[in-house]
């Protein structure tokens, strides 16, 4: 079957420039901007296109049952609170987390990083309004400041060139503790972070390495240690950013010379937000012609008929791994609008990883204006997810969190419970608010013992 769609207009990553971009500022000296697309186009790539294939099979794989994806960071990484100590931070709730999933789930993890790109905000309002003022909305640090001024809520081009040099520092980081001895499975009783040590999950967690760490004395005994195998002393670690901010993903997609095809070399995951999914629009225009694998956003006022099209634009061919579709439809309707979804892909024979969004549908605002999340409502979104995944007969791929490694108040409830009053303690995100290191870890153990169970189940029905 052929899903090859009808926009056979020549591609170039420039093409969207044709079509309309919704979510991009306005920057008012036209100079600046083409200075600074020029200075980031010879830039040398973030990441190199081999490694956006890898996690494409990687993909093929999750889409298959044959693991789970964990994908998490900030909701928007920040230019002033940029520190080794908050990047290793969120690595290492990160690798708890994956532990924990591969573990309960018996399946490899993927792990994904919403870092080192993770910059651009899509807004519902252009605009903010407090008091008299009206000022431009806050577009993510990679386009303009968070202060309520005039003067930073312009924005400037130059921020995409910091933003490119946050992320290579960031990415650096990362790879050295991928590879370089922190990320070693032998290291796993150290994971464990100060701010969690004294909750049920910390405990659970503690059980979990000891357990892991026997495993591994056994495994030396036989001869097998991090030398013999180096899966053991290093892990795999990839980036992932929303595809928003189009004059900078344009300008960081390169032609791979070992196999001559285009890919935005800024990460090796991009996704398209639920906001910029406009099927004529700019953004999809631009994702269909890199070859990167990629993630479509799949919220409540998506149709059916927008989803199949959407994928017939961005993976007409069907390349398995190419697409995972991740949902944000909130607690309280992912039950009546996730089945429709799931049984249009699997009637139409399209190949996509299954991958659910917690965070995006269930945001509320409290009466004294933060904007945070309930634990019980994310678990609760998870949750129907898995279920749902299990009823329907797909694998669920995984899951899209905004967490960081630091002890925020920003989500509600969990086992330590953060109440409304407590969210002035320590609300820092930019944007949306996040999981803290322990509500993530504790996540991650509820989420491992469904997973457990349905592949207990799954295993069941095939020996019946
Ligand atoms: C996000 O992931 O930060 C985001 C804005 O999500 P969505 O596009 O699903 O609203
Ligand atoms: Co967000």
């Amino acid at each position: 079957m052929s899903f090859r769609s009808d926009s056979s207009l020549p591609w170039t990553p420039a093409s969207w420039r044709k079509k309309t971009a919704s979510q991009q500022p306005t920057y008012a000296d036209a100079g600046a901007l083409r200075r600074a697309e020029d200075r980031l186009a010879k830039l040398p790539p973030l990441v190199f296109a081999g490694e956006a294939r890898r996690l494409k099979r990687r993909l093929a794989d999750v889409a298959q049952g044959q693991g789970f994806v964990l994908l998490g960071g900030d909701c928007a990484e920040s230019f002033a609170e940029f520190s080794a100590d908050k990047i290793r931070d969120t690595f290492r709730v990160l690798l708890q987390m994956a532990v924990v999933l591969a573990f309960s789930g018996g399946v490899p993890v993927v792990k994904l990083g919403r870092m080192a790109g993770q910059f651009a905000k899509p807004r519902t309002e252009d605009t903010e309004t407090r008091g008299s003022v009206t000022l431009p909305a806050y577009r993510g640090d990679i386009i303009n400041g968070l202060p309520f001024t005039a003067e930073a809520r312009v924005p400037d081009p130059d921020r995409m060139i910091e933003a490119y040099h946050q992320a290579a520092s960031t990415m650096n980081l990362l790879r050295a503790f991928a590879g370089g001895g922190y990320a070693d499975l032998h290291e796993v009783q150290r994971w464990n972070l100060a701010s969690v040590t004294q909750t049920l999950s910390a405990d659970r967690y503690r059980d979990l390495a000891e357990r892991i760490s026997e495993a591994l004395d056994f495994m030396a005994a036989c001869g097998i240690t991090g030398e013999t195998a180096p899966a053991l002393h290093e892990t795999e670690f990839f980036t992932a950013h929303e595809a928003l901010l189009l004059p900078y993903e344009e300008a960081l997609t390169r032609v791979d010379s070992t196999t001559g095809d285009w890919y935005d070399v800024s990460a090796p995951f991009l996704w398209a937000g639920y906001r910029t999914l406009q099927l004529d629009g700019a953004h999809l225009e631009f994702l269909r012609g890199i070859r990167n694998p990629l993630g479509v956003k799949c919220g409540p006022a998506l149709t059916i008929d927008e989803l199949l099209r959407i994928l017939d634009i961005l993976n007409p061919e069907n390349i398995p791994g190419r697409i995972t579709l991740v949902v944000r439809v909130g607690a309280d309707k992912i039950h009546t609008l996730m089945p429709p979804f799931v049984r249009a892909v699997q009637r139409t024979g399209r190949s996509v990883a299954w991958m659910s969004d917690p965070m995006h549908g269930n945001i509320k605002k409290t009466a004294s204006g933060y904007k945070t999340s309930s634990f019980d409502d994310i678990l609760s979104e998870v949750q129907g997810f898995l279920a749902i995944c299990d009823a329907e007969g797909v694998w669920p791929g995984g899951i899209h969190l905004e967490m960081t490694g630091r002890n925020v108040t920003e989500c509600t409830g969990g086992s330590v419970a953060v109440t409304e009053a407590d969210l002035s303690h320590c609300y820092e995100t930019h944007c949306d608010p996040r999981l803290n290191a322990s509500q993530a870890l504790e996540l991650a153990f509820l989420v491992g013992d469904q997973l457990k169970a349905l592949r207990q189940n799954h295993r069941a029905v095939v020996e019946e």
